[in-house]
Formats: C-alpha cells, structure tokens, sequence
C-alpha cells in the first residue's frame, strides 16, 4: 500500500454491503462473504464507521477474531456521520472517530485510516494533514489516505507527503484517473485503491433496464445523487445508457471469464494499482472477484474494444464531473 509499506491483495473485498444501503445483508450471509474473500485470497478489506452506523466495522471484527491465523489488512474511513463542512475536520474529532473505529474493529491501532470524501477545501488544509500525522505519532493509526471523489482531489492529495493511499473510481466506464491520477501516483509512492470497480454491478452485464432494486438500495434511491455523489452509483452512467453498454461490454469477455472478471482483470492491470476492492453480496460473489488476481492478462485487442466502447458511449458522461 504505497508509502505505508502495507501489503494488500490485488483483489481486496468492499464491505459496503456489509452494512446498508445495498438492501438486507443478515449476519450469517456477511460473515460468510469475509470467510470466501479470506479464503479465496483476499488480504485486504474496506470499510467505513459510517456503513450501517458500524455494523461492517463490527462484522470484520467478529470475524477476524475467530480467525488469528490470517493477517487482513483492514481500512476504515472516517468523517461522513458528521455535518459535511471543513471545519468538522479537526483533530479532536479525528481522536474521536478513530476511537470509535479502534473499539468497533477491536484493535488498538487501525491500519488504515481514510478521510471518507470529505469536502474539498479539506484537501488544502495543512492543519488536516499536521493532524493525521499526530494520530500516526499517538499510535491511534500506522498509516492514512483519502477516498475521494474527483481526479484534482487525488492530485491534491497525492502531493503530501505521509499520505499511503488514495481510493478513486476506476473501472471500464470510468478511465479518467488513467491520465494523471495513475503517474502520480506511482511516482509518489501512493497506494490506489479502486473503487467501485462494477459500477456497482453494472459490469456484470446482469440487469436489464427493468431490473428493480429493493427501495433501500442506493441504486434506486440514489441514482441522481439524491442522497450522496452520484457518481458513487452506477459510476455516475445514467443507468439505461449503462445497460446497453454493458451488453456491449459482456461481450468483450474472453472464453471462460465472467463480464465482471474482465472489467476487475482490467482494472489489477493499469500501471499504478495497488488493490481493487468489488464489493460483494453473496461468497460466490467474493469468490469469484477473487479468482480475477489469476486470470492471465487481458487481450491486447480487448484492452483497445473497451476504450473504444468508452470513447463513445461513457466518456462524455462522466469525463467532466469527476
Ligand atoms: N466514498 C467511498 O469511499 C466509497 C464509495 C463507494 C464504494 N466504496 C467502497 O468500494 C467498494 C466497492 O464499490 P461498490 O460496492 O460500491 O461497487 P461495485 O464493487 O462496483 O459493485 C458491487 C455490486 O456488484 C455486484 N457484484 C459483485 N460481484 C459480482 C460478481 N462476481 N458477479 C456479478 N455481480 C457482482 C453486486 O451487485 P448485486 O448486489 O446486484 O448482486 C454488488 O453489490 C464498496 O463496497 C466500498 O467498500 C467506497
């Protein structure tokens, strides 16, 4: 993971689900998904305080309790569960937040600390990045990054100096960050951690334009950024656009891949990538994410049909905004 000196697999697990807002995950079924990530390879997950107000801080501990013998690197996010403005960020409440973290995840030092798309000016505050330094020097933390919402947010970012990771959006119909998020990235040292790799599903090739979603699913109540970023759902592609590309996407899918195995295998091979992190709702779901860190490389032609494909249908979508 960067600077931090941190090992992840290039397939980590996204525990949003594990939480809220992606309809009912029960407890049985979110310990079982940890249990095939883990067991499947995976060695790094990604959590926030604010995925179900804790549950999914609380259910990776659960689980890495009854399991001593695997070393997991867990990062956790903070800053989203107060009002959204700069001054909130503040190192009292950062002491704060992690501790509530510390006893969620049941550790007295978190591993990975991220600032949870905070508001921008946030990024160009000394005093922020003076006070994340301090929780690493009480041993609050071993290392921080941001998750961030914009290409000039990450170049921001990546410019300190302790920062060991930087989680963005990158997947097949968000290539933006390939220009200069990517290089800087690399030669900085920083860690990238993708996000958002299906577009929340998208790239599977699984939905159809009448696909309903339950009404506690942020892919039906958010899908014009009602609630949080828009470009958080479906990657901010108007879903029945997405839809088509998709179809059109599934198809690149050599012999024997899933469409959501070639859109993660693109994504592991982009020069700078530390880690991808699908989020999954079932172990087959985490299994099979986890099976893309041994496909072979993807097709030289492929890699140029998918830029093709979001030359023209998704590029104009989402090139401008994030
Ligand atoms: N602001 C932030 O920092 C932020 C924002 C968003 C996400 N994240 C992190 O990034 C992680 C990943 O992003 P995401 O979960 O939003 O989106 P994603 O990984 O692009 O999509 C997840 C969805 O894709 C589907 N899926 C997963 N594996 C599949 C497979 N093998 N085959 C078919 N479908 C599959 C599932 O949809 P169904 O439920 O329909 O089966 C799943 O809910 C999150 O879990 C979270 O940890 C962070």
């Amino acid at each position: 993971m960067g600077r931090s000196g941190q090992r992840a697999s290039v397939v980590g697990l996204g525990t949003w689900q594990l939480g809220a807002d992606w309809g009912e995950v029960d407890d049985k079924e979110a310990l079982s998904v940890l249990e095939a990530a883990a067991e499947s390879g995976v060695t790094f997950f990604d959590t926030a305080d604010v995925y179900g107000d804790g549950r999914s801080e609380s259910t990776i501990a659960a689980f890495l309790s009854g399991r001593p013998d695997l070393h997991v690197l867990v990062g956790t996010k903070m800053g989203r569960r107060v009002e959204q403005i700069p001054e909130n960020y503040v190192l009292d409440n950062f002491r704060a937040w992690n501790d509530r973290s510390r006893r969620n995840l049941g550790v007295d030092r978190l591993d990975l600390v991220q600032l949870h798309c905070p508001p921008t000016p946030v990024y160009s505050s000394g005093e922020v990045f003076d006070a994340l330094d301090t929780l690493v020097a009480e041993e609050r933390i071993a290392a921080y990054g941001v998750s961030v919402e914009t290409c000039a947010e990450a170049l921001t970012a990546i410019a300190r100096p302790n920062v060991a990771s930087v989680q963005i959006i990158l997947n097949p119909f968000r290539m933006k960050p390939l220009y200069g998020v990517l290089p800087a990235a690399r030669e900085a040292g920083v860690g990238i951690i993708a996000r958002v790799p299906l577009a929340s599903g998208l790239l599977s090739g699984k939905y159809t334009k009448d696909t309903v979603f339950a009404a506690d699913d942020h892919r039906t109540y958010n899908r014009h950024g009602e609630a949080f970023d828009q470009g958080e759902t479906f990657s901010g592609v108007d879903y029945a656009a997405g839809v088509e590309a998709a179809a059109e996407f599934a198809a690149l899918a050599p012999e024997g891949w899933t469409p959501a195995q070639l859109a993660l295998r693109w994504i592991i091979e982009q020069p700078g990538v530390t880690t991808v992190i699908p989020g999954a709702r079932t172990p087959e779901q985490a299994r099979a994410n986890a099976a893309a860190a041994k496909l072979p490389p993807v097709p030289e032609e492929t890699f140029t049909a998918i830029r093709d494909l979001y030359e023209r249908r998704i590029k104009d979508q989402v090139e401008q905004r994030w």
